[in-house]
């Protein structure tokens, strides 16, 4: 156009004021029609309405059978609540085994938690002489690799404590998790990348016997990825896009509660402070009426259940008195 713009200076002299401003209004049209364009995408976009499913998802198992259904049932709940407290941009889910009761699914569901029902997994180590018949549906957990419509999964038992938004695990690879014991990993929270063929894989495991020191979900997982100690540390990449291969955790997304308890407080100054744990005996879990006198965290978990989900969860759900309420 500048050579038609001479041209037409050379024919018209002095008619420049003219011409200039008609190109003001042609550009003025065209940027008013490039934003009556972008509107009308938006208000198409808003017309279809829901965004596409979510890629990411915090889930925890639920399964019964223990002494401590309905506590387990009640700690899920909360840990789900605050995890949307803190704004998590993920399904949160809930594998449940069928017999979970439906009153504690609809809770759930009302929740907006997804609740996937599996039948439990045989546990093949149940002779083994050390086994703790308490952990024994734990493998349940391998149900997780089976959520392959996520690109990332974070696994969780419900004894966890968030303090912040994690939300920067889901960059991380195909399998992570703390070690908080120097030589064992622990699978209280461990991201992975879900994949059928590695869950079928898993299952033809339990059905050969492979080697599992505790019996249970860790010992598994420890004997199937052993060499995750020699694996680099997960640093979240700043341009957020995520990592392939195995990863360690830092431990500030396990901060085991009774180093806490050496100080009263958690504050390493070389990776997050973001998840605490209770790993010990069962007696420390933190949702015990005599945990929040003696210990400080127990105040801090009934501060979030009393958030999340108030002091009345079910008229119809039996009373347990190892529950402060
Ligand atoms: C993102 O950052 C990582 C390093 O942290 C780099 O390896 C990768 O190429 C980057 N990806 C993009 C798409 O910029």
């Amino acid at each position: 156009t500048g050579s038609q713009l001479d041209l037409a200076r050379r024919r018209f002299p002095g008619g420049m004021g003219r011409l200039a401003g008609l190109r003001w209004l042609l550009v003025l049209a065209w940027v008013t029609a490039q934003a009556l364009a972008a509107a009308g995408a938006e208000d198409s976009k808003a017309a279809v309405g829901e965004p596409g499913p979510r890629r990411h998802a915090y889930a925890a198992m639920m399964y019964m059978g223990t002494p401590r259904d309905y506590e387990f049932y009640v700690a899920t709940r909360v840990m789900m609540r605050s995890l949307r407290g803190f704004g998590a941009d993920a399904d949160r889910v809930v594998i449940a085994s069928l017999d979970v009761p439906p009153r504690w699914v609809q809770a759930l569901k009302d929740d907006g938690v997804k609740v996937v029902s599996v039948d439990n997994l045989k546990n093949p180590y149940e002779k083994q002489d050390n086994f703790n018949s308490r952990f024994k549906l734990t493998l349940n957990k391998l149900y997780a690799w089976s959520l392959v419509s996520y690109d990332r999964v974070v696994m969780l038992d419900s004894d966890n404590m968030f303090l912040q938004n994690t939300d920067e695990l889901f960059q991380c690879g195909h399998f992570c998790a703390v070690f908080i014991n120097p030589c064992i990993f622990h699978t209280g929270l461990f991201v992975l990348k879900p994949s059928m063929d590695v869950f079928k894989n898993m299952l033809h495991e339990l059905a050969v016997g492979r080697e599992n020191p505790d019996g249970a979900d860790q010992g598994f997982l420890a004997s199937y990825f052993p060499d995750l100690l020699d694996q680099p540390m997960f640093h979240p990449p700043a341009n957020g896009t995520k990592l392939d291969g195995n990863y360690r955790l830092p431990l500030g997304y396990q901060m085991d509660a009774s180093y806490y308890y050496l100080k009263l407080r958690w504050s390493i100054p070389c990776g997050p402070n973001s998840v605490v744990t209770f790993p010990s005996a069962p007696w420390m879990k933190p949702w015990y009426w005599w945990s929040w006198p003696v210990l400080p965290l127990g105040l801090s978990w009934h501060e979030q259940r009393r958030e999340n989900l108030g002091i009345k969860i079910h008229k119809t759900a039996h009373y347990d008195a190892s529950l402060i309420f």
